[in-house]
């Protein structure tokens, strides 16, 4: 292409006539189209060859040797030496541009691989941890269960005996019911805290869950001798929230404040409503946390107490990150435990 283009304006260059100063002059200038274009084609090497082929095909025209250019001599050889310098430039420039144009590609090429091997071994990483979590979580589900299928099986066996005294047969059925339901209890607060369930968002009035806990957990409470108090739940609370998930936060919480402030201490349910984050506080005067448990807390299955599935506090803290919220846990100054689910506004409403 440039080629033809070099023969085109020289035949046009060529056949013009002697006397006419501008087709010269228009014709001499539109040689650094080819040289141009063969640069940017082929680099260096094509504007060095387009743009000595200018030169050949126009020296003869120049000196006068074939018809006559009428331009100024001086004007002639600058041009002959600019057809030059301008293929040799533009052919260095584009050949610069190119190398970089390179360079960029394999940069990006690289970052490309390593983000793609770092994307892998995170990946790895995190099927590992989860099948260390499952592992973890399913030998301490079994634990959970062995202990009540023994005494199930211990008390089948006795009750076998047609010779078992009235009374005794009683207290095993006794021991069947509650184990069983314990048994029940241990599955259904686990497949709560496995199931990868949607948290169902609708407008929830956190005031109102806090007041139905409270009027449930009441009777319990007092048979242990604990007072339930509420503050700022007057007025309605609203969010945005899984209405039963955040009840079961609420109830879960209240009741570990109970069992641990069993024996004429108090609980205290409060919802800090009118700042961001909404803040729902529950304290007690119990024995607050043991420096040693602190880390453990919410771990699922860790428990200090007889009876106990050590699932209600990790279930906590799975609703509350299900919401954006966070769960924190602290001894407070004056003595027992505080804890304190902040739901942030804008997640919230
Ligand atoms: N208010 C509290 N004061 C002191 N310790 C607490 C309090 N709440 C929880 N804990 C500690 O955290 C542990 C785990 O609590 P979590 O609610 O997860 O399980 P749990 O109450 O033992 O059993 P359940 O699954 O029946 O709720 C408790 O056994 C207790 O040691
Ligand atoms: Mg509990």
């Amino acid at each position: 292409m440039p080629a033809l283009l070099i023969v085109a304006i020289s035949i046009a260059h060529y056949t013009a006539s002697a006397s006419a100063h501008i087709p010269h002059d228009i014709f001499r200038r539109l040689y650094y189209l080819p040289i141009i274009l063969a640069a940017f084609t082929y680099g260096l090497r094509g504007g060095v060859a387009a743009a000595l082929a200018t030169t050949l095909c126009y020296l003869p025209h120049a000196l006068g040797h074939i018809s006559h250019d009428p331009a100024a001599p001086v004007d002639k050889g600058l041009e002959l030496l600019l057809y030059n310098v301008v293929g040799v430039v533009t052919g260095l420039l584009v050949e610069r541009e190119r190398r970089e144009q390179r360079e960029h590609e394999q940069t990006a090429a690289t970052l490309r691989a390593s983000l793609e091997e770092r994307r892998a071994l995170e990946g790895e990483l995190r099927r590992r941890e989860r099948l260390a979590t499952v592992g973890e979580l399913t030998a301490a589900l079994a634990h959970e269960i062995r202990n009540p299928l023994g005494s199930l099986k211990g008390a089948a066996q006795i009750l076998a005996d047609p010779t078992l005294p009235a009374a005794e047969r009683e207290r095993l059925l006794a021991i069947l019911g509650e184990e069983s339901g314990r048994l029940d209890r241990v599955l259904t607060d686990f497949l709560t805290l496995a199931r990868d369930r949607k948290v169902r968002r609708a407008p929830v009035d956190l005031a109102a869950c806090v007041r139905d806990t409270v009027a449930l957990l009441t009777p319990e409470a007092e048979a242990k001798g604990v007072a339930v108090q509420v503050e700022g739940v007057e007025r309605g609370v609203e969010i945005s929230g899984d209405g039963d998930l955040l009840r079961q936060l609420v109830w879960n919480l209240a009741r570990n404040g109970v069992e641990a402030a069993q024996g004429g201490g108090e609980v205290c349910l409060r919802v800090a409503g009118d700042g961001d984050p909404i803040r729902l506080i529950v304290e007690d005067t119990g024995p607050g946390i043991a420096a040693a448990d602190v880390g453990r807390l919410f771990d699922p299955f860790f428990t200090t107490r007889d009876g106990g599935t050590g699932l209600g506090l990790a279930i906590c803290d799975r609703i509350a990150r299900d919401h954006g919220a966070t769960l924190t846990a602290e001894n407070r100054p004056e003595g027992g435990a505080r804890f304190v689910v902040e739901l942030p506004v804008d997640r919230a409403v």
